[in-house]
């Protein structure tokens, strides 16, 4: 028996989870219940992720302390994790003294190696509040272009990286106090120290090909210290010995995989030192998102090496979730909610879709609602559950629900046997789709029977009554070997169907054994159509949650009034406004914040970056009115050449609305 631990990544005690989470945690969930149907001891666990600033922040801004905070939203989280039936051994949280005490040994341990080193530092510091800023919570005017309330590491108009330092009147989002530098001591861990232990490592079957190529890239780049120490106040915890610094969060963020466990072993009696230990020989798996394989991959790995713990045996990393086809979009409601799906639509329909869309590499994956409905719609109620309901109503009508002593067609049950381990392989390889391909086509092959077959003609004459019984029992047993193998996706309909043919939890080889002179009981609808209006309500539901809460998670905004000095009339007279239409919009290839528009006045073409990438999605502005500062000298970039500048509104960020003329107004028009 192979003794597995897998985890998810834990998810930030900031927000709630959104569909875009909820990949990641079937993708787990699916593997693990697979390894538990195979009878294999496997430990889900999982933790909310509950330090740092923003959460701090977010605190103190809901007049909360960050301990209620963290309950809260990890209350929030398990309720959504329960409904999409992700099944977690345990589930615990950063913020517990398991890892505490962990954090600190894992500390300890890499100091006295000599990994960890401490040096002082300047930062900017906010002299109102008391405390060090960090980048994304400082914001002034770009110190290339001059543009305005652009965040302390690069700027979303001219793509200018720089160091908060250099912004010109910059103020501290938090209390819009101006930001003075400030020495402090940080802590730093050596990652150079491990380089060739990495190198060895992420090239020895641990890792996803793709990712291991990415990793050559920052090996190239070469491996920095990290600065794994913040100054107070700042929600963490303490650093053992001196007073004032806390680790960083994402110091003690992967420890609380082991922390959770650790949770779990106290729980259960288990032995976590048989999974943890140096020399361990148990299975250790992370599932994360491709965005976080720096921390998974070179961190995580080099922080356990040397404290004299065991490293990851695979980091499984994923692509992100499109919906139709585009980033999610706030003002498409297509920014579902974990939530919101679960007040509208059937948790199993989700999972069965993610599951036959994801594959064991990190590309993205995509949500197309329509092909959603057709195919959950097609495969699960048309083709998998429609067997079970087609043989059912007889073998209970005319057989007091027993099936037949022996199997009619032993080699077409044998055919389906015969695939079950080359599925299983599919799913310990995490192909999942390749999986759902394979029993799609058996449930066809199932369904072509029972066309073949007719019961319902064969009901009708006499004398066949031991044929119907035959053709039925079929049909059943065909079904249960569909259900056994889509256990791992559709936990909630298996158990369903375990309740309707009478049998104990499937485990995996249970798909072998027929089911002879079985009584099963009486036959519930196991899956109904998804209804297309409950999608459209949970779309227009998504736009409310944007509006009714938009600002929920963010952290206060500037709260000093912008004043700009006097300019005569002749000045402002020099700028030529115009209103222009944009004809396309896109997304700059290296740019995380800038859009290229292609925008008309009234026959002129132009090109302008701007940096709004954060608060639309391209496909929203194409065809949409708005004003452009038409004479403003062009300027280069290092993406191209923008001609002009659009016109927008609010804070930044993703709080930023482009003016937008009524529709009255052409391209062309100069505004007066
Ligand atoms: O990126 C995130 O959402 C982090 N909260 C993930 C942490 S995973 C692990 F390291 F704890
Ligand atoms: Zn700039």
């Amino acid at each position: 028996m192979r003794k597995i631990l897998v985890t998810s990544a834990l998810p930030y005690a900031n927000a709630p989870l959104h569909i875009g989470h909820i990949v990641e945690y079937t993708q787990t969930d699916i593997w693990a219940r697979f390894q538990k149907m195979r009878g294999n001891q496997c430990w889900y666990i999982c933790a909310d992720d509950s330090h740092g600033t923003p959460i701090m922040l977010h605190a103190r801004q809901k007049g909360i302390t960050p301990e209620e905070l963290i309950v809260a939203m990890s209350e929030e989280h398990q309720a959504d994790f329960r409904d999409f039936r992700i099944g977690f051994d345990n589930y615990h949280s950063t913020h517990s003294d398991e890892n505490r005490e962990l954090a600190s040994l894992i500390f300890e341990r890499n100091l006295a190696a000599g990994h960890i080193s401490s040096r002082n530092i300047i930062q900017a510091y906010d002299p109102e509040e008391k405390m060090f800023l960090p980048d994304r919570f400082i914001k002034g005017e770009c110190p290339k272009c001059g543009a305005k309330d652009q965040y302390g590491d690069n700027c979303e108009v001219c793509g200018a990286t720089y160091s908060p330092t250099e912004l010109k009147n910059s103020y501290s989002v938090v209390s819009g106090a101006k930001p003075v530098e400030k020495e402090s001591e940080h802590f730093f861990f050596k990652l150079a120290d491990f380089e060739n232990m990495l190198k060895e490592w992420t090239r020895s079957g641990h890792l996803q090909p793709e990712v291991a190529n990415k990793l050559d890239e920052w090996f190239e780049a070469g491996l920095r210290e990290w600065d794994i120490s913040r100054d107070a106040p700042y929600f963490g915890f303490e650093i053992p010995g001196h007073p004032g610094k806390y680790f960083y969060v994402w110091m003690d963020a992967p420890i609380g995989y082991m922390a959770s466990f650790k949770n779990f072993c106290n729980k259960q009696g288990l032995d976590f030192d048989e999974y943890w230990a140096e020399d361990s020989d148990t299975e250790l798996y992370h599932f994360i998102g491709k965005d976080i394989i720096y921390f998974h991959a070179l961190f995580w790995p080099a922080m356990l090496d040397g404290a004299g713990f065991r490293k990851p045996t695979t980091i499984h990393a994923h692509g992100f979730l499109t919906v139709n086809g585009q980033k999610m979009s706030k003002s498409r409601g297509s920014f579902i909610q974990a939530r919101t799906y679960l007040d509208h639509l059937n948790p199993e329909y989700l999972r069965y879709y993610f599951a036959a869309k994801l594959g064991s590499g990190v590309d993205d994956i995509d949500l197309n609602l329509e092909d959603f409905a057709l195919r959950v719609n097609s495969d699960l109620v048309g083709k998998v559950v429609n067997i079970a309901s087609r043989c059912a109503g007889f073998i209970n009508k005319r057989f007091d629900g027993k099936l037949s002593d022996e199997l009619s067609e032993p080699e077409l049950f044998q055919q389906f046997t015969d695939a079950s381990e080359a599925i299983a392989e599919h799913y310990e390889k995490r192909k999942f789709s390749r999986a759902v391909r394979e029993i799609m086509a058996f449930a066809d092959k199932a369904n072509q029977y029972i066309d073949e077959k007719q019961p319902w003609v064969v009901a009708k004459e006499e004398g066949r009554e031991q044929e119907l019984q035959d053709i039925c029992s079929m049909g059943i047993n065909l079904f249960k070997v569909l259900i056994t193998w889509l256990r791992p996706i559709l936990p909630g309909t298996a158990g369903d169907a375990e309740a309707f043919l009478n049998l104990a939890p499937l485990q995996w080889d249970d798909a072998c054994t027929p089911l002879l002179s079985h009584q099963i009981n009486k036959f519930k609808p196991l899956m109904t159509r998804v209804d297309t209006k409950k999608i459209e309500a949970m779309l227009e539901a998504s736009k409310e949650d944007m509006k009714a809460k938009p600002h929920k998670t963010a952290v206060p905004a500037k709260t000093e009034k912008e004043e700009a000095p006097t300019i005569a009339f002749e000045d402002f007279a020099k700028v030529d406004l115009r209103v222009a239409r944009i004809v396309k919009a896109q997304a700059v290839e290296g740019a995380d914040k800038l859009l290229q528009l292609t925008v008309d006045l009234d026959g002129e073409t132009r090109n302008i970056f701007a940096g709004i990438k954060a608060a639309y999605d391209p496909a929203d502005l194409e065809g949409r009115l708005t004003v452009v500062a038409a004479n403003l000298a062009p300027r280069k970039m290092r993406f191209g050449v923008s001609e002009g500048m659009v016109l927008a509104a609010g804070p930044g960020g993703k709080d930023i609305f482009l003016l937008n003329p009524d529709e009255g107004a052409q391209p062309g028009m100069k505004i007066k």
